[in-house]
């Protein structure tokens, strides 16, 4: 197991460019399975969870490869597989969201449900009634969803459930919507800048789609789509990571090749935590002043503050010269971090979706362990700015969504060493993060 040494203290400075979003790539890759024809896709960043996807689709017939200028290139090869197993789907939730375009590509889906998550319940729901809408006869078989239908029907469908719109259920059910006989309604649906990249990957494959971006999308079911490319958009939560990491530690630097409006309530609060913030047509850069001042951060579906980011934010208030609070209203039970800051000496109270954070002056470096991926990112966040060493280990959820973090992060003046953890003993093991290089 690797894991990362953080030496703490050192204020972050220079310019860094975010890789693509992996929650966009993730459900276009699994939308090629629609395509007729070879899909290139550019700015696809080099994860964990792009492997398993690509892994997944592999065991679905498609063959998908990288090319040497960095294009990942998908092609279906053997239409006739229908099964996603458990074995891939546990390992990434996102692999469900092979559900839709499987059923509406190949008339059946058999996609083992997913199970239980680190950040709390994650229901599949509104995916079930979604797609049961559009005329699919579903039923639950031994912890495998089994969805048949010969054509789909447009249908109204709604997306929102008591905490807010489902993404990948959007995701799902607007990519089996693409193939209907007839158009589909969907209201309610996430507005996430990754759902209108998907919708605008679908479209430039010959799907018929209107309000991508807004609550209530239109999809004019076509025959067939065709083959093509796409840019995936750039990754707001790695930036959003990046930039709270620059606050954190103090510093002051850029970070580049953003869609500086998907962060426009991100940048908003920073600026409440009392960072100067400025933002160009695609960079935006952040300056440290002092200690943080105390937040409210409310984590909500977009435009508001992603939950994505809810515990880097956290990371950020530990420091603050005064109380923050931090209520998640997506995953309420997202906060496993919460333990490992404290271990970090930092002093958060938990009262059901909302912590209390009392800012202290210093963070100090120490074991921590990481539970899942944002709350890895945390951690990170968290050691930048400790005094001393913090060893994070567990750094596996960390490398499913973020590309190469630590070089990213070593080029703004940080310190962090990837080190192999084994059989007791630990031998410095400089970047390996490059094997997940294409
Ligand atoms: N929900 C339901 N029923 C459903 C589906 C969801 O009640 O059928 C609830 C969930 O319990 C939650 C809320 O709706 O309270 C939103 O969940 P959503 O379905 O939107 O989450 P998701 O689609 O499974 C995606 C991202 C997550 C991100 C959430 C929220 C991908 C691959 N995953 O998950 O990303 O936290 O949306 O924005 O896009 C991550 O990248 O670390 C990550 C967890």
């Amino acid at each position: 197991m690797d894991a990362f040494r953080i030496t703490g203290g050192t204020p972050l400075s220079g310019t860094v460019e975010v890789s693509g979003a992996k929650n966009a790539a993730l459900p276009i890759m699994a939308a090629s399975l629609l395509a007729n024809g070879p899909v290139s896709l550019t700015h696809v960043p080099a994860l964990t969870d792009v492997r398993t996807m690509a892994l997944l689709l592999g065991k679905l017939g498609v063959d998908c490869c990288w090319q040497t200028d960095g294009t990942l290139r998908l092609e279906t090869v053997d239409a006739a597989p229908t099964t996603a197993n458990y074995n891939l789907v546990r390992r990434m939730r996102a692999s469900f969201c092979v559900l839709g375009p499987l059923l509406a590509r190949r008339g059946r889906a058999i996609v083992a449900l997913p199970g239980g998550c680190a950040i709390g319940d994650r229901p599949v729901d509104l995916h079930l009634t979604g797609l049961a809408a559009l005329g699919a006869n579903i039923r639950i078989e031994r912890g495998y969803v089994v969805a048949e239908a010969r054509r789909l029907v447009g249908a109204r469908v709604h997306m929102r459930g008591p905490r807010g719109p489902t993404v990948t259920g959007t995701a799902n059910v607007l990519s089996a919507a693409v193939l209907a006989r007839g158009s589909t309604i969907i209201t309610g649906a996430a507005r996430e800048p990754e759902i209108v990249d998907l919708g605008q990957f679908l479209i430039s494959l010959g799907a018929q789609i209107h309000g991508l971006g807004t609550r209530t999308i239109e999809i004019i079911g076509v025959d067939s789509l065709g083959g093509g490319e796409h840019r995936v958009i750039p990754d707001r939560i790695e930036a959003a990571t990046l930039l709270i990491a620059v606050a954190a530690s103090g510093g002051e630097a850029t970070v580049s090749g953003v869609v500086p409006a998907h962060l426009n309530a991100v940048l908003e609060k920073l600026h409440d935590f009392g960072v100067a913030v400025s933002v160009e047509r695609d960079h935006v850069a952040v300056r440290a002043h002092g200690r943080p001042r105390p937040g409210r951060v409310v984590a909500q579906a977009y435009p508001g503050i992603p939950t994505d980011v809810q515990s880097q934010f956290m990371a950020l208030a530990c420091l603050a010269d005064g109380h923050s609070v931090i209520d998640d209203r997506v995953f309420v039970e997202r906060f496993r971090h919460v333990a490992e800051l404290v271990r970090m000496g930092a002093c958060i109270d938990r009262k059901g979706s909302q912590s209390i954070v009392r800012g202290v002056a210093n963070l100090s470096g120490t074991e921590v362990t990481a539970s899942d991926l944002r709350a890895s990112a945390a951690l990170v966040v968290a050691g930048l700015a400790a005094r001393g060493v913090t060893t994070l280990h567990r750094i596996d959820h960390l490398d499913r969504g973020y590309e190469r973090l630590d070089a990213k992060l070593n080029r703004l003046g940080a310190c962090i060493e990837r080190v192999r953890i084994a059989r007791g003993r630990r031998r410095c093991h400089k970047d390996s993060s490059s094997e997940f290089l294409p």
